[in-house]
């Protein structure tokens, strides 16, 4: 979402720069950035966000089905502090006190299992496809 908004901000600043040279400097804009240029199909997919709730030393829904390029916010309802943190190494939460937030996009399908690393019990997996 940030990134998205200073994207933009940079193109407006380009074509303002640029003046009546709005179409090259988009086109420029779209070469050089490594995020644009990427997947073709991520200007045609809708993002997507998706809710995981942190309840009761519990995560809810454990196992999230999600499309690639989905937004996973995890939220800790519980009023002890805890992790959100990829058993691969792929994303890791700060300690996340109560109503305390965490997001991670999935930009590549597979199954991305974690863990509360304070309550190593707690264990869930987004599975993407
Ligand atoms: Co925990």
């Amino acid at each position: 979402m940030r990134g998205g908004v200073f994207v933009g901000g940079a193109v407006l600043m380009l074509a303002m720069a640029g003046g009546g040279f709005v179409r090259g400097t988009v086109a420029r804009g779209e070469n050089a950035s490594p995020v644009l240029a990427q997947p073709a199909a991520a200007a045609t997919s809708q993002a997507k966000t998706m809710e995981v709730k942190i309840d009761n030393f519990k995560f809810g829904p454990e196992a999230l089905t999600v499309p690639v390029g989905t937004t996973v916010t995890w939220t800790n309802r519980d009023d002890i502090p805890h992790t959100v943190v990829s058993t691969e190494g792929v994303f890791k939460s700060k300690v996340l006190d109560t109503d305390e937030k965490f997001s991670f996009t999935f930009a590549k399908a597979g199954a991305y299992d974690y863990f509360c690393s304070i309550h190593p019990k707690m264990v869930g997996k987004v599975i993407v496809q």
